[in-house]
């Protein structure tokens, strides 16, 4: 039977939210959980580990549980919910036939440390989707044990160190140009090596002289958006990847950005010796965000033997996991997140080759079509055409009305779209970052333009009302940069004072 409602609704508020917490909705004995009778003999559990004490968690039942999490739900926006054109970091629209084939009790339930001989299916998967990753980027072989795309910068750039290490070598710099993804730099400096920026020239790409001063027998490698984050595709790509092989060092090829090229170019083509990319952004899948999601890194022949392991490979006696030879070990517990690399693998099948072309022509031919369509308050922030993505500033509207990009984003909620990414890349000033993507109709991209165009006009003729946007959402501005660094991730800290804080 299951357990009758608790007090949702007559739940007190808490620190002005309308939604209570699990605990305030707690009463005991109510559980979100039924098990048949025991029909083994009870046996207690000899573990020292084992607290005495019930742990104290919040005990509601499922009718309960459920409408919370759907409350909480309701108070967000979604890609479900309607178009999400943030720039770079972008969330599109999932097909439900992904989420189908991952609810398959057979993939769903299987656990990841089943031997081989038992999940040749899975396996399979695996290796289905490496093989056409790699056909796409003209790589030799793929990892996906990385959950999210800076996981496999990381692991991009332990690659490059342990194949510098493998010839006796140490240098200790990567290249990074300055409309790089905000990720690259971090992730170079967590590798241990030290990061070298270089500047961009007026066509919003990769100054070559620049480079060329910055390049020396230093230099371990390169690491290249592509497009980049001004959302242009680099004309210079393969005297970029001669200048670097020149000094022994290796390109990367931060590929988040693949939907763009796909199925039209390929890294490996071009002279780059690792790439990885973001499945949320090219194969439809949830966003890694560190987290659950994928960030596969391919590489080619000479770094095959580095990669994280073990791999699925083909053996005489079927499909084997093996650890490549000189292998720098894994990047996750278990083999990567492997139902988002199912949904990924049903998305690439489910389009085919002819579909996935189409992805990268449909995007950029939707962020080509919204940019023609704004006005000029929001002013290209480089010359010439987009990819899949471009960058407007808005710095005259500012000047003109003191409406910043931040308000410009905070008020495109109120119209039932999710904001673009703002003040990146840093290169460009009052920056609006947009990614319409290509899973949106051509009407969708008028009513952006249109709700884009109106902010402009409402920030002449009342300033204010756009400054204090949103006014139609649950919350309206939180204090990001607080919850960033102040985290309140316990049921009990209402009570905290951030003032008291560190
Ligand atoms: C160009 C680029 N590189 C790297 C990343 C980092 O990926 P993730 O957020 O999955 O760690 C992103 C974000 O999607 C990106 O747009």
């Amino acid at each position: 039977m299951p357990e009758p409602a608790g007090r949702a609704s007559s739940a007190p508020l808490v620190g002005g939210s309308a939604e209570p917490t699990l605990r305030e909705l707690s009463a005991p004995g109510r559980r979100a959980w039924s098990l048949p009778d025991l029909d083994v003999p009870e046996r207690p559990l000899d573990l020292p580990e084992l607290s005495a004490e019930p742990v104290p968690l919040p005990e509601v039942a499922e009718r309960d549980l459920v409408a919370h999490f759907t409350r909480l739900a309701h108070r967000n926006f979604a890609v479900d919910l309607g178009a999400y054109p943030l720039g770079s970091c972008t969330m599109k629209y999932n097909p439900k036939v992904c989420d189908w084939a991952a609810e398959h009790p057979g993939f769903r339930d299987l656990h990841p440390q089943t031997p081989a001989e038992f999940s040749q299916g899975s396996l399979a998967v695996m290796l289905e989707a490496e093989e056409i990753l790699c056909a796409l980027t003209g790589m030799t072989r793929a990892t996906f044990q990385p959950a999210a795309g800076a996981a496999g910068e990381l692991t991009g750039l332990l690659l490059m160190r342990a194949y510098h290490e493998a010839r006796g070598r140490h240098p200790t710099t990567v290249l990074i140009p300055d409309t790089a993804h905000g990720t690259n730099p971090a992730s170079v400096t967590l590798s241990g090596y030290t990061v070298r920026h270089v500047a961009s020239d007026d066509r919003g790409m990769v100054d070559l002289e620049q480079l060329r001063a910055a390049t020396d027998d230093d230099v371990a490698g390169l690491m290249l958006t592509n497009p980049n984050t001004l959302g242009v595709f680099e004309h210079d790509i393969v005297e970029m990847a001669r200048l670097i092989h020149d000094v022994d060092g290796l390109v990367y090829y931060d590929g988040a950005n693949l939907n763009a090229i796909l199925g039209v170019a390929r890294p490996g083509d071009m002279g780059f010796d690792i790439v990885h990319s973001n499945l949320h952004k090219t194969f439809a899948t949830p966003h890694g965000g560190g987290g659950p999601g994928a960030g596969p890194v391919a590489v080619v022949d000479r770094l095959v033997e580095f990669l994280p392991g073990p791999m699925p490979t083909r053996t005489d006696s079927g499909l084997a996991w093996v650890m490549p030879e000189r292998s720098i070990g894994r990047v996750h517990g278990n083999h990567g997140n492997f139902l988002v690399v199912l949904r990924a693998l049903t998305y690439m099948l489910a389009l085919g080759g002819p579909g996935l072309r189409r992805v990268a022509e449909r995007s950029v031919l939707n962020a080509r079509y919204l940019a023609a369509m704004l006005g000029d308050d929001f002013r290209p922030g480089y010359p010439g055409p987009c990819m899949h993505e471009f960058v407007v500033s808005v710095a005259a509207l500012k000047r003109r009305t003191g409406v910043r990009a931040m308000d410009v984003a905070k008020a495109l909620l109120d119209r039932g779209f999710h904001a673009p990414t703002v003040y990146f890349p840093l290169v460009v000033e009052e920056a609006l970052m947009i990614e319409p993507t290509e899973t949106e109709s051509p009407e969708t991209m008028e009513a952006l333009a249109a709700a884009l165009n109106e902010i402009a006009a409402a920030a002449v003729t009342d300033p204010l009302v756009v400054q204090t946007a949103p006014h139609h959402t649950p919350v309206s501005r939180p204090d990001e940069a607080l919850a960033a660094r102040h985290p309140v991730l316990t049921w009990d800290m209402p009570a905290f004072d951030h003032r008291d804080a560190p």
